[in-house]
């Protein structure tokens, strides 16, 4: 069998090579692995952190995605959607914190009355800033217009995970209706990326049905795409959802963690110049998941600024960690989690080298 360092020494890997990556069980391969990816993120991106304060602005949410804990259909859940004025303080305290990103989430709406919204706060939150903010927008799937008119109101990067580039596993994971089709899933990261967007995607990894080589083609699709950034982690379950009747046929979560992290450094052998964030989800595994996501080769942190009180209630699955504390909190303990890796955060913007790139090529 063909050994981790004659694979990581290649610049070009066969389904094969990586389907070999992701099933490794040893633990000095994978010490190899992640040591590789990291030497491969010092040289490409450096060894900073891009901070990216998240905004989860509603849940409320028009989809019923079947992992999700925020699922249309789970009455539980206390739905929430913040004020213009309540998500504009948070921009400022972003300013005020030297964060140079946000990322406004929610669950999916596409009514005018949101799609306007959205609009009207990308002006308002740009004005309010002096352009000082970029603008990552989460908010789903939109029509073709929708998404321009975003752009063209200032918000530069939109994220839209495709959640997994199969689409006989995607049918598992969603209803079987118009409203979750992996054609119009696709089609929609096709438009963002025409439109001009530095444009993200990602999966998630461990999912019931899900095999090493579903994992392999999500690699490649991220690499085909020509992908700009990518947040992808561990799934995991939520009570109140209809996939929770899996947790027991799920990969121990231990495993699940350190698949992910294989994912992320082999990501990084593939696409040296993107953004990988390390997620919270790999945070939830165990405190030190993102940082051991940063060390894999992630690049990116995207730390909650959602006013405490709304916490509680945007949780796509259980244990999500810092429900109980606030922006501030988080941000204090992220400096201090960061200076222990010896890893700085950035203060520049740290859009996508591989987005810049890209749109120089395009133009020239
Ligand atoms: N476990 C992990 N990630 C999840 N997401 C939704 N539900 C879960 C879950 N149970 C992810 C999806 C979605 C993103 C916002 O959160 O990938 O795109
Ligand atoms: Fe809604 Fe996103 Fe959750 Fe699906 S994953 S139910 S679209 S918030
Ligand atoms: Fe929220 Fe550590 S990141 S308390």
């Amino acid at each position: 069998m063909i050994s981790v360092t004659e694979i990581s020494k290649k610049t070009n890997f066969s389904k094969e090579d990586i389907i070999r990556l992701l099933s490794i069980t040893d633990k000095n391969e994978q010490k190899e692995l992640l040591r590789k990816a990291y030497s491969v993120k010092d040289k490409t991106v450096g060894r900073k952190v891009y901070l990216r304060g998240l905004i989860e602005f509603s849940n409320l949410c028009q989809k019923n995605c079947l992992y999700c804990g925020i699922r249309s259909a789970n009455a539980k859940v206390t739905r929430y959607s913040l004020t213009d004025e309540e998500i504009l303080a948070v921009t400022e305290f972003a300013v005020k914190n030297q964060f140079t990103g946000i990322v406004l989430q929610s669950g999916e709406q596409s009514n005018r009355d949101f799609t306007q919204r959205i609009t009207n706060l990308i002006t308002r939150i740009k004005q309010a800033t002096h352009h000082e903010l970029r603008i990552t927008l989460s908010v789903g799937e939109q029509s073709f217009n929708t998404y321009k008119e975003w752009f063209e109101a200032g918000a530069e990067r939109y994220l839209l995970r495709i959640e997994t580039s199969s689409e006989e596993l995607y049918r598992k994971i969603h209803p079987d209706n118009a409203l979750h089709s992996f054609k119009t899933r696709l089609q929609c990261l096709e438009n963002i990326q025409q439109i001009g967007y530095q444009t993200g995607t990602g999966v998630m990894i461990g999912l019931p049905f899900q095999t090493i080589e579903n994992l392999a083609d999500d690699l490649l699709f991220i690499k085909q795409m020509n992908i700009d950034m990518v947040g992808m982690g561990p799934y995991l379950e939520h009570v109140n959802t209809p996939f929770f009747i899996y947790k027991d046929s799920l990969l121990p979560i231990n495993e699940r963690l350190n698949l992910s992290l294989r994912m992320i450094a082999i990501l990084r052998l593939l696409m040296p110049d993107i953004n990988i964030v390390a997620t919270t989800a790999l945070q939830t595994i165990t405190p030190m998941g993102r940082e051991m996501g940063l060390k894999a080769g992630a690049n990116v942190v995207m730390p909650n600024l959602t006013p405490g009180k709304y916490r509680g209630n945007y949780l796509l699955y259980d244990n999500k960690p810092c429900i109980d504390e606030d922006a501030d909190e988080c941000i204090n303990c992220l400096a201090n989690r960061m200076k222990m890796i010896g890893e700085e955060i950035a203060n520049d913007y740290g859009d996508s080298i591989h987005f810049t790139q890209r749109k120089n090529r395009v133009v020239m």
